[in-house]
């Protein structure tokens, strides 16, 4: 079914010398521009450059048009960050848009074409209601076998956690479990948006969304930014002690609606950018030390549990049972908190996994530290799998 994909070796290999994020909430004192500026310079001090010696920025943000009423947003990233001599771009790919950005600019410094290249992401949602932000999030959907009909995201995810019970036995208690897990692990994350400890029972308690997902198994609506730099690897070590360096790019696509899928309990998409993620990175799921992984709804971790390689297809929900993706379990899962409790600002959020990752690398993830972490991986998805991208950050080369 899959096509046939050779993985040709990249001209040079490519580091991330700088990282930078705001924080992750309701931040109604700050405008989109505010947040890109923050995190773009936060990026630009860790790395120890110069901003004029930045060549190329690329900017992931699904909808600033609907969300702000701004478009151009390429443009504007390298306005406000004072870069305007440089080719500047926008990339869209929904909640995978600044995922995206990075694989474009990860090509752009192995291709050689480019050394210093900024990556940012950003998303202003929550200065509009909840019902327009619904409304602009399933623009990413098949507008006329999904969106039209009334489908939200919510809506999606809880078809596809309906038919994962029904096929695996998954239950409504394992998927709470992943909640409860990444609310704990934000708690140690300082711009996490929830900083709240919760139960299995508040989530089985909390509001019905969509049957059988509820309040608390969803992302919330969150404003935010995030941005790296990217550089070449040999001279990582002039900006870091610790450098991180980029072992595997991947992307994948799939079909916008669930209609058109296979079997909606798998991400083929995943799958594909997996297999071909573990092959450029040389190794196999079972080298990965900890992951971030796109957990918009408690399903989705379960779902990228299996995708991924972690645990055979079906057993998504006896791994987060049995304590195996907990911090201090066999492969920790979003020690960051994931989008469910750090806060899914769409465009920010794949840049942010990758943040997450460096930290953890750099052995600078406070309470939250993945002991031991030699080898990351970083799962982003756009709407229900239509995208996927796949990266995996090491700190050998
Ligand atoms: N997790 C935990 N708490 C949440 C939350 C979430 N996802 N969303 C909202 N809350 C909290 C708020 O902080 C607020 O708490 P407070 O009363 O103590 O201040 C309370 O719940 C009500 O918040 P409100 O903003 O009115 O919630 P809402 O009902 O408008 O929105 C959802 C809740 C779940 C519908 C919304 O967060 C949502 O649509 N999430 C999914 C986003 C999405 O689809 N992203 C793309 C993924 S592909």
């Amino acid at each position: 079914m899959f096509d046939v994909f050779e993985y040709t070796k990249p001209k040079r290999d490519v580091a991330v010398i700088g990282v930078g994020t705001t924080k992750f909430g309701e931040l109604w004192d700050k405008g989109l521009k505010e947040l890109v500026v923050e995190a773009g310079i936060k990026a630009v001090e860790d790395a120890g450059i110069s901003g004029k010696q930045l060549q190329l920025l690329i900017g992931g943000n699904m909808s600033g048009g609907m969300f702000s009423g701004q478009e151009h947003i390429g443009a504007l990233l390298a306005d406000y960050l004072g870069l305007n001599n440089i080719p500047a771009i926008r990339t869209e790919a929904a909640c995978a848009s600044s995922s995206v950005a990075l694989r474009i600019g990860y090509l752009a410094v192995a291709s050689g074409l480019y050394d210093f290249v900024a990556i940012g992401g950003a998303e202003k949602m929550t200065d509009v209601y909840g019902s327009q932000a619904t409304t602009t999030l399933a623009g990413a959907m098949d507008q006329e076998t999904e969106a039209y009909f009334g489908t939200t995201f919510p809506g999606v995810y809880a078809l596809i956690a309906k038919r994962h019970m029904h096929e695996y036995g998954t239950t409504r208690e394992q998927l709470a479990m992943v909640a409860v897990k990444n609310h704990e692990n934000a708690l140690h994350n300082p711009i996490a948006h929830f900083q709240r400890k919760i139960g299995i029972d508040d989530v089985l308690k909390s509001p019905l969304v969509a049957d059988p997902l509820r309040l608390l198994d969803c992302s919330p609506i969150t404003d935010g930014a995030s941005a790296l730099i990217l550089g070449p690897a040999d001279t990582a070590k002039k900006h870091t002690d610790t450098p991180v360096y980029i072992k595997a790019s991947a992307q994948a696509s799939d079909t916008l609606s669930l209609i058109g899928r296979r079997n909606i309990c798998t991400l083929d998409a995943t799958v594909q950018a997996a297999r071909r993620a573990y092959e450029q990175a040389g190794i196999q799921a079972k080298d990965i030390d900890f992951a971030e992984v796109h957990d918009c709804f408690t399903i989705n971790e379960i779902i990228a549990y299996e995708d991924l390689g972690f645990c055979k297809k079906g057993e998504g929900g006896k791994l987060i049972e049995e304590g195996v993706t907990q911090l201090g379990g066999k492969i920790p899962v979003n020690p960051s908190g994931g989008l469910k409790a750090k806060g899914h600002p769409v465009g920010a959020t794949g840049v942010a996994q990758i943040v997450e990752i460096v930290k953890q690398l750099g052995g600078e993830a406070g309470k939250r530290q993945v002991s031991g972490a030699e080898i990351g991986l970083a799962h982003n998805v756009g709407g229900s799998g239509a995208t996927v991208c796949i990266h995996i950050l090491g700190r050998e080369k």
